[in-house]
């Protein structure tokens, strides 16, 4: 018989007389009621045993957790709180689980326990709807890609340029750590190492994307990047994904309005498909926000805000406009900033973004033209001479969930970016050919994936949002 999963008879309301069901017990009260959910769905579906027909025994190893199979006839409930319900007729226990033990017990717990427990924590409502709406996201963003012509690459992950400059890089060596060859001079001898070069994980897939928008016009990656900055925030990971599309023939006016479109339109597909996931996670957050004082509370439920961002133009701003404002603003003048703004040219700090995108615009906001000395040496520098082409999207508390560039196309202007920044043509020589052949105007950005995930699911520390978080001293599973 065909074992059928929740989701699907959830939606049914017509008798099924013979069915057959495998998942995990939710809870079971009364001798009577089992809460059985299998994943497909947040919600359970309840399965009635009459307790006549089933030995003590069994029924006693109907514990939390356990994992079992029933077989019965799908009907209209007869309690509430349920459209149908399954009259099990027969009933195996395929795992017991010692109820003294399991650590997901039907009760609140805490984000941090769930965290050391994170192996069976999607077990629980919250984070089965958080790793559903992350799958949703994850394949709406391939859907949209290829809808719109883009094909997807696979940028590596071991890489022998660490010239990006976007953070900190890991090693990737396999000499012996003990006792590593030297040179004469006593550094490590990587000729001998595996690559016979220095190796990292990478930090983007960028630049390798770039030399693919130059031949397939346009492309994406989606991959994981690693970096080993020791930003042990609720932002940040040191293993996280990064989408990052790239094209050809596009200057940073296209570049901001696919990144709109994009995020509009992923944010779409998931109000459409996981519906019940957000709705459980919006009561949730409103839950969290009613034990909260008054001024900390959000305006929008989750929803709302999700709805908000499809449904308004992100607002456009220039970094000198941006630092206008931030130089006038009331937290500045009364320096309730941690950095305060003085003159142009100082680099944005979460706080000053979230000022901005909180409580000055109050939707998301574009930042673009940002001084060169604080952006990557590949962006397209502005005939001003002291700005490029630079974008951050800024995300209601998320803050900064894209940057991206219009990038550099030209040789010499690029051979001089580079020298400023002390990075030898030698290691970009590739990078560079992309200048010399058929060079043309391209841009691209990176979407951090768990900052899209948090924004999407409400929760509030991106640990809660990839399956094993790799954070400082953290490497757990
Ligand atoms: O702004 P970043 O560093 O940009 C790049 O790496 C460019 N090469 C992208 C491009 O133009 N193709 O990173 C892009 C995004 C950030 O906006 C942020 O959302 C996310 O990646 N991000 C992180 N997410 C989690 N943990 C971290 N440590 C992150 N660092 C960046
Ligand atoms: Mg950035």
């Amino acid at each position: 018989m065909l074992s059928r999963t929740v989701s699907e008879l959830l939606s049914q309301d017509i008798v099924i007389p013979e069915l057959e069901i495998k998942g995990w017990v939710r809870t079971f009260r009364a001798n009577r009621f089992i809460a059985l959910n299998d994943g497909s769905t947040i919600n359970n579906i309840q399965c009635v045993v009459d307790f006549n027909n089933f030995d003590e025994s069994l029924l006693k190893r109907i514990t939390t957790g356990a994992a079992i199979q029933v077989k019965g006839v799908l009907v209209e409930s007869q309690g509430k709180g349920q459209k149908v319900e399954i009259q099990v007729s027969e009933l195996e226990i395929l795992g017991d689980s010692d109820a003294e033990h399991y650590p997901i017990q039907p009760k609140k717990h805490s984000f941090e326990f769930l965290r050391e427990n994170a192996h069976l924590r999607t077990r629980t409502n919250t984070f089965s709807a958080v790793m559903r709406l992350r799958s949703s996201l994850s394949f709406a963003i391939h859907k949209y890609f290829n809808e719109h012509g883009f094909h997807y690459m696979h940028s590596p992950i071991i890489t022998g340029s660490d010239a990006e400059g976007a953070g900190e890089m890991f090693k990737v060596t396999s000499l012996d750590s003990e006792n590593p060859p030297r040179n004469e001079d006593g550094t490590i001898d990587y000729s001998q190492d595996f690559f016979g070069k220095e190796t990292n994980l990478t930090v983007s897939g960028q630049l390798e994307a770039e030399t693919y928008a130059m031949s397939l016009g346009k492309v994406y990656t989606f991959g994981p990047t690693f970096r080993a900055e020791n930003s042990n925030t609720s932002r940040h990971l040191a293993e996280f994904w990064m989408i990052e599309p790239e094209v050809a023939f596009m200057n940073l006016a296209g570049n901001m309005d696919l990144a709109e479109d994009f995020l509009k339109s992923v944010i779409k597909y998931i109000l459409s498909t996981n519906r019940e996931d957000l709705e459980f996670l919006d009561q949730r957050l409103q839950d969290e926000d009613k034990r909260k004082p008054q001024a900390e509370r959000s305006t929008m439920t989750l929803i709302e805000k999700l709805n908000f961002v499809t449904d308004n133009n992100f607002k456009r701003v220039s970094y000198s406009e941006a630092i206008d404002i931030l130089r006038n603003c009331k937290p500045n003048k009364k320096k309730k900033f941690k950095y305060l703004i003085n003159e142009w040219g100082t680099d944005l700090q979460s706080e000053h973004e979230r000022f901005l995108v909180e409580k000055h615009f109050k939707c998301p906001v574009i930042l673009f033209d940002y001084p060169s000395n604080i952006k990557a040496f590949y962006m397209r520098l502005n005939d001003d001479g002291k700005t490029v082409r630079a974008m951050d999207i800024l995300f209601p508390g998320i803050g900064e969930i894209v940057g991206g560039a219009q990038r550099e196309e030209r040789l010499d202007v690029l051979k001089e970016r580079m020298a400023a920044a002390n990075i030898p043509e030698e290691e970009l020589w590739w990078y560079l050919d992309l200048r010399k052949y058929g060079t043309a105007v391209h841009s691209g950005f990176g979407l951090g994936f768990e900052r899209l995930v948090m924004f999407a699911t409400g929760m509030s520390n991106i640990r809660d949002v990839i399956p094993f978080p790799r954070t400082p001293q953290n490497a757990e599973f």
